[in-house]
Formats: C-alpha cells, sequence, structure tokens
C-alpha cells in the first residue's frame, strides 16, 4: 500500500480554497462583536475556534436552556475574562446587542429564521448544516443572504478538512477514472427503542420558544439535548444530519445543480415504530433508510442503518466514487483510500488531520469565514451551494412519506408534475411564527 503522508498540510489546504491566503489574528487586528445563537454540543466547539483564532470579541449568548447559557457564559469567561449577555429570545439579541457576526447552532428547524432575522441585522452568519429544515426555508436563506451582500458560511466543515481537499483532488485529477456511480452512508449499530415517558418540562428550559416554528411536542429528555436530530419536527433524521456532510462531498465534485430524480424508501424495522402520546414518544425518524438520487451523469445512494454494524466491509461511514480506475472512499477518522480496478497496482490511502475529540475541521472553516469577510470573498461553504447539498436530503424524506419518486427541476428547484410533493417544499409553522419567503 502507498501510503500518502500528508501531502498538503492543515493550512494549506485552506489556503488551496482561495488564492487568498489566510489571515492570521495578530495585536491590532479588527475584533469583531460575535453572539451565539445555541450554546449547546456543537455551538460551544464552534465559539471555541472562534475564539481561538482571535478575531473574536463574543459579546452575547442566546439559548432557550437557561443552564447551558450558564455554562457556556461560564466557559467563555474562563477563555478571556469576559462576560458575554445573556438572552432568551434571539430577536432580543440582534436589536439590543447588534452583533457583527453570529453564529447559528441551534437545531435545524430554527436555521432559516435565525439566519434571516441575524443577516437582515447587519451580521455575517456562520450556520450549521442542514441550511434548513425544508426547501422553501432554505431558498429563503439564500435569497436573504443575496439581498443584504452579508457574507454566510455554513458549517460544512469537510469541505475544507485536508484529507476531503487532497481526496477530491484526486478525483478531479482523474485518478479515478469515470466515474459512473457514487454511493454515500452511515452504518451505525442500535437495537429496539423503548418509549420513554415524557417530563415535566424543565424550569430551566422555555420549551414554546425551543419548538418555536415547529409543532409543540411534549417534553422528552429524548429530544433535548441533542436527540431533535430524530425527530422529523425539528430535523430530517440520519440522511438530513449525518448524509448532508457526504452527499455535499459528491456536490462538490459534480458540475451538476442537481438530480433529476429522487427516490427514497425506508423505516423502522428493528427500533419499531414511532410512539407520541400524551404520557411517552420514541424518535421518529426512520432507522434504515435508501435514497437513490438520479443525475443526468451519475446515479448516487444515499444509505445509513441503525443496527447490524458495518463489520462485513471495511467502511462504516463516508462516500465511494466508483470509476473506471477504481474505487475511491473518502472516510471519516479512516482518512481515504483508493482501490485501483488493477489487482496487481497498490492501494493508495492518506490518514485524516482532524481536530480532536469531535473529529472536525472547524478551524479552517472558521478562518475562511473570516478570510471572507475581510476580503469579501466567497468562503468554503457559500449558503447557495450548501443549500444544494442540503436540499438532498429533504427530498428523499418527502418521497419517503409520499412514498413515490419525485421529478425534480434543479434549475427552478421545482417538483415537477406532483402537485400533492410540491406542497411538501414547505410546512405550515406554528404561529405566531411565519414561513420565510423566498419569492
Ligand atoms: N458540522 C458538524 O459536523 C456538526 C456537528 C454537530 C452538530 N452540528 C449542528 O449544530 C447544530 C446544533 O447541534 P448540537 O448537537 O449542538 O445540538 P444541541 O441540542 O446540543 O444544542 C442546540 C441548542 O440550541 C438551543 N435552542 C433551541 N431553540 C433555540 C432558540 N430558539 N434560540 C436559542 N437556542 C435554542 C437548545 O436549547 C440547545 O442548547 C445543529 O444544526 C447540528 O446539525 C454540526
Amino acid at each position: 500500500m502507498i501510503h500518502r503522508r500528508r501531502f498538503l498540510t492543515a493550512a494549506s489546504a485552506a489556503a488551496a480554497f482561495s488564492a487568498v491566503p489566510i489571515l492570521r489574528a495578530q495585536d491590532g487586528q479588527k475584533k469583531y462583536r460575535t453572539a451565539l445563537i445555541g450554546s449547546g454540543w456543537w455551538g460551544m466547539n464552534i465559539l471555541r475556534e472562534a475564539l481561538a483564532h482571535g478575531q473574536t470579541l463574543c459579546v452575547a449568548l442566546c439559548d432557550a436552556d437557561a443552564d447551558k447559557l450558564e455554562h457556556c457564559s461560564e466557559e467563555v469567561n474562563q477563555l478571556t475574562g469576559g462576560t458575554p449577555k445573556i438572552f432568551h429570545d434571539y430577536r432580543e439579541l440582534l436589536e439590543k446587542e447588534k452583533p457583527e457576526v453570529v453564529i447559528i447552532a441551534t437545531p435545524d428547524h430554527w436555521h432559516a429564521l435565525q439566519t434571516i432575522a441575524a443577516v437582515k441585522a447587519g451580521a455575517h452568519v456562520f450556520v450549521e448544516k442542514p441550511t434548513g429544515h425544508t426547501v422553501q426555508e432554505s431558498r429563503a436563506m439564500v435569497k436573504a443572504a443575496q439581498d443584504t451582500g452579508r457574507t454566510v458560511q455554513v458549517g460544512l466543515h469537510r469541505r475544507i478538512g485536508p484529507h476531503h481537499v487532497n481526496a477530491l483532488k484526486f478525483l478531479r485529477d482523474g485518478k479515478v477514472g469515470k466515474v459512473g456511480a457514487v454511493r454515500c452512508f452511515v452504518h451505525y449499530p442500535g437495537g429496539k427503542e423503548n418509549p420513554k415517558p415524557n417530563q415535566k418540562t424543565p424550569e430551566n428550559i422555555d420549551w414554546d420558544l425551543y419548538c418555536g416554528p415547529a409543532p409543540l411536542r411534549a417534553f422528552n429528555s429524548k429530544i433535548h439535548p441533542g436527540g431533535w436530530r430524530q425527530f422529523m419536527d425539528f430535523a430530517n433524521g440520519q440522511i438530513g444530519d449525518w448524509g448532508v456532510h457526504w452527499l455535499d462531498q459528491f456536490m462538490l465534485w459534480t458540475e451538476e445543480r442537481g438530480p433529476r430524480r429522487v427516490f427514497s424508501s425506508g423505516g423502522r424495522p428493528i427500533s419499531g415504530p414511532a410512539v407520541n402520546t400524551e404520557k411517552e414518544m420514541t424518535t421518529d425518524a426512520p432507522e434504515e433508510q435508501i435514497a437513490v438520487f438520479d443525475f443526468e451523469g451519475f446515479t448516487a445512494t444515499w444509505e445509513h442503518r441503525k443496527f447490524a454494524a458495518n463489520s462485513a466491509e471495511k467502511h462504516n461511514i463516508g462516500v465511494y466514487f466508483y470509476g473506471t480506475e477504481g474505487t475511491l472512499h473518502i472516510g471519516w477518522r479512516d482518512g481515504w483510500t483508493f482501490y485501483p480496478s488493477n489487482e496487481k497496482a497498490q492501494t493508495i490511502h492518506e490518514d485524516h488531520q482532524l481536530q480532536e475529540p469531535d473529529g472536525h475541521s472547524m478551524k479552517l472553516l472558521w478562518a475562511d469565514f473570516i478570510r471572507s469577510i475581510e476580503t469579501k470573498g466567497k468562503p468554503a461553504a457559500t449558503i447557495e451551494s450548501a443549500h444544494r447539498s442540503s436540499v438532498l436530503p429533504m427530498l428523499a424524506n418527502l418521497s419517503l412519506k409520499l412514498g413515490r419518486s419525485l421529478t425534480w427541476d434543479a434549475e427552478k428547484e421545482l417538483v415537477v408534475n406532483d402537485a400533492e410533493a410540491a406542497k411538501g417544499l414547505r410546512r405550515d409553522y406554528r404561529g405566531p411564527w411565519q414561513y420565510p419567503g423566498a419569492e
């Protein structure tokens, strides 16, 4: 096996994204008045990187959970000596603090309203993936960013992670040959899911605000913190959460804007049917799902399972590109590997260069975000391109819900000849929240 040590360092991988070198924070450089909305696990990961980069002055934190705010505020104080103001309602934060930069790391059903409000308030935004929860929300985010001219970076850090950049270079250099099929996947172990009794909402949480535009459900610690991903009211399940990262890898490679047809099937054969009663609930996202995205030049699939793990295959996560010269696997902690079609040729492998403990490349993505603001250049994960990747899980779930394939006009972003499916590109919001318009 040929073991490629790092042929791009982390810093040069970021620079490869742009001709403009990364600006290093030095004394005297501008510090951006920055607010974090959603101060849970990932919000803090981003904020730590923002503070470490050196051009961030954290002025405010916002969360619907007062305990999260307290922990986050304490950590900011330990890291900087400063004390950010704390808010429950992001609208009040934007109005009173007028931040120059806003980080949004709330559950997915909040991304659109908060991003749109933040750019309209004049802030540059770093919003977590996926862009929105339904297609028209995501389109409205694109429009708001374009109308206001603010820089919006989406948290697709795999775009800038060194082993991803290098693997895509290998692919673009033609080393995999002509690619006819792509397979994205995540396989984890799992099992039967028992319902959990609903609970009285803890006093520290503003649950009505947490649910926001989504249906108001009973409080259950299966949802908060972190578990909202597997509830379709708040997110798009495994394909929306993990899937968007891997679907995004082939969307970076293809020059096509989107698929012509989408079909998805899946269910909960092991975990059991979803439960949502006054007394108890389970998650409701599919535990196994296959989606087929039919592009003009290739077919892409997504598959996830939350049972059986995957000891039958070498990799349990990532994306395979199948080409005439062999198979390229781009993975997570397993780096990337090329398996040549010619059995006499050697396998080529490169290790990852991720930041631990959570295995990401946020340092690079944050530096790229600040560089984009300062140079008025494009960030690595523009809202336009992240939108095109983010809608793939949404379309797959719409197909799964309706039980039929969708014909998709990727230029106009319309479902063709299917009025019922077209309605599923948006959803009704719970008042007083209003669905954002993309028109
Ligand atoms: N890029 C990546 O690799 C990556 C990894 C993990 C998470 N994420 C993304 O980060 C985001 C947050 O995920 P997480 O795992 O930190 O979830 P989490 O549940 O730990 O944190 C979300 C926080 O948002 C808060 N919140 C809910 N409604 C709010 C509102 N209206 N205003 C303010 N705060 C509100 C919650 O109380 C919670 O503290 C998601 O979009 C997720 O997809 C990205």
